[in-house]
């Protein structure tokens, strides 16, 4: 399809939305190594918590692990020309810390970097900028078998890693997230065990969640030093704005004491310096093993956020366990739409969001990072897949942000979750959150409506902003 009639399957509406967006902005898609790549015992990879995870029967959805997923590993070529073909102008990937370094530390695998420079020469050559993610989940199994991220040591191996690889690839990124979504490592894969490695207990979440902090705080120097000069250094985190059911007292406390544990957590270390007032005290944990001078590296200015956004919690009170956040949902909501996933549809939660970390947290520049939704796609075989709900998914959630934006949150860019039909974790391959279709039988790439739709919308904002 050519540029025109791309942008006239847009309504005015979309025409409108797509004005918003100044001319710099970076709209991307998103992808994480184990998610997609497969080849994990190719050219020297070692096994990640998530291969162990993966093949204890029962932890994932039909025992599907990533052990081929998208085949990403092979197809990367193919695949950085799909983007090409989408019009993407960002593209956020993960390194997976073990094709790098496979033990966790010592010995660096030269193939494992050497497939990373090469996805980023390819990326550039098509005008797609870089950014990279440098801890999406995939911690090398040695590590783990020496603690993981219980073990205070293993934030000082990640920052080792994180040199390495700003080493090869620093001169050419356009920005570093150290981590994404600590929130999900720390609380999923230690205190309640649905994520790798699958531990389960609090204490330990809490734990993790503190020398994931560190391994930020002690790489954040380093990246900066390392990289070429004004490469921004961030990280990713998830947020899910909460909502009180009612405006009873009781209500109003537990949907306080929801956002302390639910986005708190990890923003407050990050953005002040401290663990927010009652985190550990509400969750009836000790307090982290905190050492002299890791709030203070763990507090340095970042030069980004990462947000990732999909839905929103609403709580109403005298319904949540004494320790954590489970069962604080009411829901269904009456009259809201939810995704595959479960999750509410509501995108004025990433507008106030967005708003908040601005105006609370003094956060001066804002990627979204991810935010997407998963459906039931069909594909006939054609070359078609109508995914109309996720067209008005993306419709609504950017023209959130083109709100927040003109209320004047410092987004610089959004990065759709995600470019591909991938593995997603612990619903294995059942859940599809691509804009592009993926039948891993034959790895054949499809682009959905709704890819076809953000190509369209990016066009016509390229058409807006070219002068
Ligand atoms: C986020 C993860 C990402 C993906 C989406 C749906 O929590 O960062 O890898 O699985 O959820």
């Amino acid at each position: 399809m050519s540029s025109t009639e791309q942008i006239q399957t847009l309504s005015s509406a979309d025409l409108a939305l797509a004005r918003v967006f100044p001319k710099n902005f970076v709209w991307g898609a998103a992808t994480a190594a184990y998610q997609i790549e497969g080849a994990t015992q190719e050219d020297g990879r070692e096994p990640s918590i998530w291969d162990m995870f993966a093949a204890i029967p029962g932890k994932v959805h039909q025992g599907d692990n990533g052990a081929i997923a998208n085949n990403h590993y092979h197809l990367v070529q193919e695949d950085v020309e799909l983007m090409s073909q989408l019009g993407l102008g960002g593209y956020r990937f993960s390194i997976a810390w073990p094709r790098v370094i496979p033990q966790g530390r010592g010995a660096v695998n030269a193939a494992g970097l050497d497939f990373y420079d090469r996805l980023v020469d390819t990326l550039l050559t098509k005008g797609i900028t870089p950014f990279a993610t440098l801890y999406h989940w995939d911690l090398p199994l040695a590590l783990h078998q020496e603690g993981g991220w219980t073990n205070r040591a293993t934030a000082y191996a990640y920052a080792e890693y994180a040199e390495i690889v700003a080493r090869r690839l620093g001169d050419r990124v356009a920005g570093w997230m150290t981590l994404n979504e600590p929130w999900c490592s720390a609380y999923l894969g230690y205190g309640i065990g649905i994520h790798a490695p699958g531990e389960q207990d609090l204490q330990q979440a809490i734990d993790a969640g503190h020398h994931l902090l560190l391994a930020h705080g002690l790489a954040l120097p380093r990246l900066r030093a390392i990289s070429a000069p004004n490469v921004p250094v961030g990280i990713s985190l998830n947020f899910t704005p909460i909502y009180p059911a009612d405006e009873r007292a009781e209500t109003l406390r537990d949907a306080e004491r929801a956002d302390l544990f639910v986005n708190r957590w990890f923003i407050e270390p990050l953005a002040r310096g401290q663990y927010p007032d009652g985190l550990f005290a509400a969750l009836e944990v000790e307090p982290p093993p905190v050492q002299a001078g890791d709030l203070e590296l763990i507090g340095a200015p970042i030069d980004f956020l990462g947000v990732n956004n999909y839905t929103r919690d609403v709580v109403r009170g005298g319904t949540m366990s004494a320790r954590a956040n489970e069962s604080i949902k009411v829901g269904p909501v009456p009259g809201a739409c939810y995704t595959e996933m479960g999750w509410e549809i509501y995108p004025q939660a990433l507008a106030d969001l967005l708003i908040r970390l601005h105006r609370e947290y003094g956060m001066q520049a804002l990627y979204v990072m991810e935010n997407g939704a998963a459906f039931k796609d069909s594909w006939d075989g054609g070359d078609q897949v109508h995914d109309p709900r996720r067209v008005a998914y993306m419709q609504e959630y950017i023209g959130a942000l083109a709100s927040a934006i003109e209320q004047g949150a410092p987004v610089r860019g959004y990065f759709v979750w995600s470019l591909m039909d991938n593995f997603e974790w612990a619903e294995g391959y059942a859940k599809r959150f691509g804009i592009v279709y993926v039948d891993y039988q034959t790895q054949r790439r499809i682009i959905k409506d709704s890819g076809l739709w953000y190509s369209a919308l990016l066009e016509a904002w390229r058409a807006n902003t070219v002068s």
